[in-house]
């Protein structure tokens, strides 16, 4: 009668161990969100530093409104001013080893697009 009493206990403990990890499998930040956690470590290292916080003006992240506002002149020209730089923007936005899709992927999580 004890042994099956140890028995339930150990199986209702492996229950709770693996309930508790189950969610810590998709914890990883944006992993469901579709831009690549290599993009993703590239914006975190430069443009969150304005981004985020909406430095000098900045447009943050998840400002669907000023995102669309500023999208409505095209992409080529909001691509030029990330890799010329526009006022406050500096050029490639402080990542050098950006590439033109990386920028791309970027403003569409920025502005709510993936
Ligand atoms: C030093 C602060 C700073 C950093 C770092 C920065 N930005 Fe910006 N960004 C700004 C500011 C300020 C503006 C608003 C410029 C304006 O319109 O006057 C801006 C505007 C933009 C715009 C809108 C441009 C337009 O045409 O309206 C995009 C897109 C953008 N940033 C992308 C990025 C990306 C991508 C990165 C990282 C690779 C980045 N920024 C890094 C400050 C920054």
């Amino acid at each position: 009668m004890q042994h099956t009493a140890k028995t339930l206990l150990i199986l209702s403990l492996l229950l709770v161990a693996n309930a508790c990890s189950s969610p810590q499998a998709t914890s990883q930040p944006f992993a469901s969100s579709g831009i690549d956690p290599a993009v993703m470590a590239k914006w975190s290292r430069s443009c969150a530093l304005c981004h985020v916080d909406g430095v000098a003006d900045a447009p943050r992240v998840g400002d669907p409104t000023e995102w669309r506002r500023r999208l409505a002149k095209g992409e080529d020209a909001v691509l030029r001013n990330v890799i010329e730089g526009v006022n406050a923007m500096p050029p490639l936005g402080y990542c050098m080893a950006c590439e033109r899709d990386d920028f791309r992927a970027m403003i569409a999580f920025m502005a709510g697009a993936n």
